[in-house]
Parts: C-alpha cells; sequence; structure tokens
C-alpha cells in the first residue's frame, strides 16, 4: 500500500525516478537517489505546490516591505541562562531548534533540565523520548532533583501519533530526543535514514510554524563532528546548536551555528555536575591548567567567544621524529599549524623540518580564529628551545605568510580580561596595543610587536 505512494529523488539535481537505482539516470550522481513521499496533488487540481512543497505560512498577499509591522518576537527564558545566551534571549514560539553533539554530551541532560523550568513557569511542555524508556527519563530526573516534575513524557517514535499527541496536548515547547529514532509511516525506509530524517523534521516543522509550538529537535554527529542526516535539516530549521567539549573533563561549550533569532558566534558555557548541567556565568579562565612553575611549550592567548573574552592555554611539544615527521593538532586546525611552521621556518629561521610537532588546546575547546596564531608559534619555539615562556605570560595575534603580525578583533577587551586575572607579559601587535598613558591594564606590561621575528627576539629577550 504504502510503498506505490513512494517515489526516489536525486539528491543531486532532482531528477525522480520510481525505483532504487544505483546511477541517477538524469546527472549521473552515484548513491543520491533517496526515497521520498509522492505526494498526490491537492483536490481540484488549484494548489499544484502541495505536499512537500507546501509553505511553511499560510499564504500573504504581496506588501511593500515599508508597509509590514516588524514585530519583535516573545521570548521565554528557559531557566538556564547560558542556554538563553545562545538561542538569542530565550525560547521562541513557534521556533524549530536543532541541537546536536557527541553521545553523553548532556543533550537529554540540558533538555530535561530546560524542560522543566518552563513548566514550573506555566507553560505545558512535552519530552518525546526514542532513545530511552519512560522509566530512564524518570531516573534521570530524579538524578537531577525533579522529582516533582509535571513534564509530560512521551516514548515513541512514529511520527503520525507524536504529531497526534501534539495535537492533542497543545504543548508550548516539546522536545524530540531524538530525530534520528523516529519514522514515519509514509515511508519504507530505516529510522535514521536520509529520507526519514528530512521527511519527519519537515514534518514537526509545519506544525511548530502552523501551531506557534517551539520544537526542539537532538540531533545525532557522525564521527567527523557533523550532524548527522541531510544538511537540509540546518536550512529547514531556525536555530542550530552544537554541544562541544572533552567528555573526560566536566565543562561544555554549546555554540551557536545559525540562528535566525540572534547572534551567531555566542557560546554557552556549562559545567556537568552531579545534578545536572550547571551555567558557568564567568568562563574566562577554565581552560587554563594550573601549571605551579612554568613549562616548556606552554602559552595562553586570549580567544573572543562571541562577546566574552576566554584565556585557553595552547601547549606544543616538538620531539625528535622519524624518517617522516608528524604534524597534530587537537583543536586547532592542521592546515593551519603546517603553514605556522612554514612561516616560522622562512621568517624566524626556527626549522622543525625533522621534527614531530604536537599541539594541543587545552580542554577541549576548538579554536577557529586566526589570531591564536602567535601564541602556537610561540609555543612551539618554546618547546623545542626547552625552555618556558616567563611566568604571566600571554600572547595573540594573526600571522601572515609573510611574516607579519596582524591584529586581532577588539584587542583592547582581550587585554583588559587578562590583566584582570593577573597575567603580567603580554606580547600583541602593534595596533592592539594601547596608547602611551592609558593605564587601565594595571600591571600587565604591553610588548607591541610588527613581525614574527621581532617577536621571537623579544621573548628571547624576556627569558634573560
Ligand atoms: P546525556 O544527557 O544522557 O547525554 P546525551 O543525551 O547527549 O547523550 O548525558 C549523560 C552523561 O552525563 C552521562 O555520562 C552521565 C552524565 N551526568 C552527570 O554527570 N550528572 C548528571 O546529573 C546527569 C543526569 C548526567
Ligand atoms: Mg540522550
Amino acid at each position: 500500500m504504502a510503498k506505490d505512494k513512494n517515489i526516489y529523488v536525486c539528491n543531486a539535481c532532482g531528477a525522480s525516478s520510481p525505483r532504487w537505482l544505483g546511477k541517477c539516470p538524469a546527472c549521473g550522481a552515484w548513491n543520491a537517489l533517496v526515497e521520498t513521499v509522492a505526494e498526490a496533488p491537492a483536490p481540484g487540481g488549484k494548489n499544484r505546490l502541495g505536499g512537500a512543497h507546501a509553505g511553511l505560512a499560510p499564504a500573504q498577499p504581496v506588501r511593500p516591505l515599508a508597509d509590514i509591522e516588524a514585530q519583535d518576537v516573545a521570548r521565554t527564558p528557559t531557566g538556564q541562562g547560558e542556554l538563553d545566551r545562545v538561542l538569542g534571549g530565550g525560547i521562541v514560539e513557534g521556533a524549530v531548534v536543532l541541537i546536536g553533539g557527541d553521545p553523553g554530551i548532556g543533550k537529554s541532560t540540558l533538555l530535561l533540565q530546560a524542560l522543566d523550568a518552563l513548566q514550573r513557569g506555566g507553560m505545558a511542555t512535552l519530552y518525546v523520548t526514542g532513545e530511552e524508556s519512560g522509566a530512564q527519563v524518570a531516573l534521570r530526573a530524579r538524578r537531577l532533583g525533579l522529582a516533582g516534575s509535571r513534564v509530560a513524557v512521551l516514548a515513541e517514535i512514529q511520527l503520525e501519533k507524536i504529531i497526534a499527541t501534539l495535537a492533542e496536548q497543545r504543548p508550548a515547547v516539546a522536545v524530540i530526543d531524538s530525530i534520528q529514532t523516529l519514522y514515519s509511516d509514509q515511508l519504507t525506509s530505516a529510522p535514521g535514514s536520509v529520507a526519514q530524517v528530512r521527511e519527519c523534521a519537515a514534518h514537526l516543522t509545519r506544525w511548530a510554524k502552523a501551531q506557534g509550538c517551539a520544537i526542539v529537535l537532538v540531533g545525532h554527529v557522525t564521527k567527523d563532528g557533523q550532524l548527522a542526516g541531510p544538511r537540509v535539516l540546518e536550512h529547514m530549521v531556525d536555530t542550530v546548536l552544537y554541544f562541544e567539549g572533552d567528555t573526560h573533563s566536566s565543562f561544555r561549550l554549546i555554540r551557536a551555528i545559525k540562528n535566525r533569532f540572534g547572534a551567531v558566534n555566542e557560546i554557552g558555557v556549562f559545567a556537568m555536575t552531579e545534578k545536572g548541567l550547571k551555567g558557568v556565568s564567568n568562563p574566562s579562565a577554565i581552560f587554563l591548567s594550573q601549571h605551579a612553575q612554568a613549562v616548556p611549550g606552554s602559552c595562553v592567548l586570549v580567544t573572543l567567544e562571541g562577546t566574552r573574552p576566554l584565556l585557553v592555554e595552547i601547549q606544543a611539544l616538538v620531539d625528535g621524529g622519524g624518517p617522516s615527521p608528524r604534524r597534530l593538532s587537537v583543536g586547532l586546525e592542521r592546515d593551519r599549524l603546517a603553514m605556522l611552521l612554514a612561516v616560522l621556518h622562512r621568517h624566524a629561521g626556527v626549522a622543525c623540518g625533522d621534527q614531530d610537532v604536537f599541539v594541543n588546546a587545552v580542554g577541549g575547546v576548538r579554536i577557529s580564529e586566526p589570531a591564536a596564531d602567535l601564541a602556537v608559534m610561540l609555543a612551539i619555539t618554546s618547546s623545542l628551545r626547552g625552555k618556558p615562556l616567563p611566568k604571566g605570560f600571554l600572547a595573540f595575534g594573526e600571522v601572515g605568510l609573510a611574516g607579519e603580525v596582524r591584529p586581532a578583533p577588539r584587542g583592547q577587551e582581550r587585554l583588559k580580561e587578562a590583566a584582570k586575572l593577573g597575567f603580567t607579559v603580554a606580547v600583541v601587535p602593534k595596533a592592539n596595543a594601547p596608547k602611551k598613558g592609558d593605564q587601565a591594564f594595571g600591571g600587565l606590561r604591553i610588548h607591541a610587536v610588527e613581525r614574527v621575528d621581532e617577536a621571537m627576539a623579544l621573548v628571547r629577550g624576556l627569558e634573560d
């Protein structure tokens, strides 16, 4: 019955076929055909764009932009300050949020805590669990100290039943944990397949928009850190959040990758405790490891995450390698590391060609901004020479291929945070150095540099 309603559509060119084929007959792409529901045309044949192509909002007349009233969206705080920060102030009516992260990082924990706080605030909530039984969710709630929670729980993986429950319960916020476990009756493919994930997410999104119910979808990530399932999922939803962090340490970061209702690049910081996730409102120093003595190969940098400066320690180990030396980096881009080693050789005369080089950003943070370059280079030279950088030292700045040190955005804020935490020596790009007579930096001595070799010479001078 269900079978003959389905067609296979090419992900690359959109051509359709009644059967699955390994190669698309239209564009020749391999393995691109996925099952989709073939929608019957709407009765009367008036609405040709029915079914999967139906708009997410009801049809509207065409109007000039100036005549459309701009409404500010109403947000409800989730009771988790750090989660609200990444969401842009709270959960928005009818918004669809996708939240991804490694298994065991705390997605279910955080969402259960948030739902409970919303429920206490008087909103109707529904937690749909496809991965765990109701009893397991209850056990977690006890552990979180939410024994008396009134959050409604449904253990179900069939989309049609979930939609029916949503229609009956009319929650203001619903969590689907996780989208990969759902399946729709309309398709024959297994839960978690591209077709199922896409179809289920599209249905839920349409429901959210039509009924004004905020829906949070939990998504799995693949081994290489991407959200599993079709990329189209990221386009469909309003907000995409990622959980980051080292599962061995207790700190977790949530990063907004996309947000139609707020700023991206804002992060939320949490600590995993006995009683669930707790927000860390002043996270600037959590990624510093505590060395009693200064050690070789370690350099601190100030990175900016959204609006907050974070101090992160970069560690490098340079050691005699075999015939093909290795370059490994954790939390930093490996290609960038190769580039920095080349610049170091060419413009500062520091050769690591025959050495293994390992670089690590402490605490499982991922640093993508180029302002980390100078700190990485200083950590590498420090390890190579076996000499620690001075105590209370930090550096930041982007390094170009010509060996120049370029300014980092909002340098003054970075320096202020470092001064507040008691750092005493900083090497920074010239444009980031404060003007003469600026007293805001307390005991922080600031050295401005324009080139990499200048920075290296300066640091050697500081050691003696
Ligand atoms: P969970 O929310 O189940 O992760 P996800 O849904 O992302 O897979 O988190 C489970 C981990 O968190 C588990 O390893 C135990 C830990 N944890 C705590 O440390 N304290 C707590 O209070 C809870 C509920 C979990
Ligand atoms: Mg979970």
